[in-house]
């Protein structure tokens, strides 16, 4: 049985619904899974506010299922795959194979910067899901741990942009992520996006947390992922931008140093993500500023700094920092998904 067992065997109505739903950062990361789809660690990110999809779904009663997925007004059968195989997946619900689906999503990022769309996109999906569920439903439990239990089964990260702010996922519950409360100072983070490489990843999020099960390292690294967390929610919760700083850049360079020495090892690095890296040290020390790195499963670097200090962090991203990228995409901790 699953957690939600009144929503196991409904009757599928036809039903229309848009969400809007933003991506997000960790900074403790999701590197490797255990079970069907649960962390092998607990991880805790900020959700952006610009870096969003908006998602239109239209169920109706079907014998079988059938899915078509638009992104950008394209038809792109490749996605519309991922999702059936998506619902196929959820077996306590098997009701859901009765429908026929039609999915409509635009991006406010160019999908192919690097940014990451499955958080955002697999979300909105999710929240369209579960309003549709909660249409059908009698009974009914919380609608967005219920959306974020949905949003975990299609992508790990996912799960936790249905909150605004800070959440963790692995720490409260394996199965869905839970809002965090920080610090008034960490409130008006800013993250702005150096695009240094655009094309798609060699190897795929999916492939790489794979890759953790035979890995030499896995226990090491979920022992200071779970450390690091501890850490984190303190730094949060203090107001402790260094500290803060100091274990989000170790994060993102574990993860990476996970790629590079996997079984099958792999680079996702560029060198000017590694100029850029080196940059912002030399910034630091010298200015005593607050700007530090993060990344996620590509080249590209997130910026964060505190609102209050971006004037001076700002000139320094965008004469110094920004020659080394394609694109810079300004972001910020967001107030997560809206209904349209
Ligand atoms: O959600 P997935 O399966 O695409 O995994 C993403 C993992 C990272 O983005 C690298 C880290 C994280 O916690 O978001």
């Amino acid at each position: 049985m699953s957690l939600f067992p009144y929503l196991e065997n409904l009757t599928p109505k036809s039903f229309e619904t848009t969400w809007n739903s933003p991506s997000n950062i960790a900074f403790i990361k999701y590197w490797g899974k255990k079970g069907h789809q649960l962390p092998a660690n607990p991880s805790l990110s900020m959700t952006l506010k610009e870096c969003t999809s908006t998602t239109k779904v239209f169920f109706a009663p079907s014998d079988s299922l059938e899915v078509e997925l638009f992104l950008e007004g394209i038809r792109e059968d490749k996605f519309a795959l991922k999702i059936k195989n998506y619902l196929l997946s959820l077996t306590d619900f098997p009701w859901l194979s009765r429908h026929s689906i039609r999915i409509e999503t635009h991006n406010t990022f160019p999908h192919g910067t690097g940014i990451a769309s499955s958080a955002s996109g697999l979300s909105a999906f999710a929240l369209c899901l579960t309003e549709y569920l909660f249409h059908l439903a009698p009974e009914k439990g919380d609608f967005f741990q219920t959306a974020s239990f949905f949003s975990r089964l299609a992508s790990g990260s996912a799960c936790r942009s249905v909150y605004g702010g800070f959440t963790t996922w692995g720490k409260e519950s394996d199965e869905y992520a839970t809002p965090f409360e920080v610090h008034g100072d960490m409130k008006e983070l800013k993250d702005t996006i150096l695009v240094i490489d655009e094309s798609e990843k060699k190897v795929s999020s999916t492939t790489g947390h794979g890759r953790m099960a035979e890995h030499f390292f896995a226990k090491a690294r979920f022992d200071q992922a779970r450390n690091h967390f501890g850490l984190m929610t303190s730094a949060l919760q203090g107001g402790d931008f260094e500290l803060m700083g100091e274990i989000m850049e170790s994060e993102a360079l574990s993860l990476h140093a996970m790629m590079m020495t996997s079984p099958t090892p792999y680079v996702l690095l560029k060198p000017n993500s590694l100029v850029a890296m080196e940059m912002i040290r030399a910034f630091r020390q010298e200015t005593k500023l607050p700007l530090y790195f993060t990344l996620d499963a590509g080249p590209n670097l997130h910026l964060i700094y505190p609102q209050d200090q971006s004037h001076k962090i700002q000139t320094f991203i965008h004469h110094e920092l920004s020659p080394l990228s394609l694109k810079v995409i300004e972001d910020e901790r967001g107030e997560g998904p809206r209904k349209c």
